[in-house]
């Protein structure tokens, strides 16, 4: 698999909306916040609960599932029941493209 990953136009993303994206090994959630891409791994660390229908305020996610909070810049669990880091991607745009670097599958 490449290292980055092209995943849809950036126009298809604007400032304050969020996107589940599944590729082959992989569940995403991609965030624009202030017109900044963030990716996450779509999964909660507390019990793998999907974060996409989580709602988001600022930098933070909440876990509809139980309630744990993650910072969607970092990843770093906010509270408990959680208490592991999520994985976090590295974002860029390329001629208008949103890519995500995809690290684990890139060794
Ligand atoms: S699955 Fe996310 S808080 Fe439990």
């Amino acid at each position: 698999m490449a290292q980055w990953i092209e995943i849809f136009p950036a126009s298809e993303l604007k400032s304050g909306m969020h996107a589940q994206v599944d590729l082959a090994e992989l569940s995403l959630l991609l965030v624009n916040i202030d017109g900044e891409i963030y990716a996450i791994e779509n999964v909660c660390s507390h019990d793998g609960g999907e974060l996409n229908d989580g709602q988001i305020n600022g930098f933070e996610i909440t876990c509809p599932r139980h309630g744990a909070r993650f910072n969607l810049k970092t990843g770093a669990v906010l509270c408990a029941p959680a208490f592991e880091d999520i994985n976090t991607y590295r974002v860029r745009i390329i001629n208008g493209l949103v890519q995500v670097y995809d690290e684990e599958n890139s060794k």
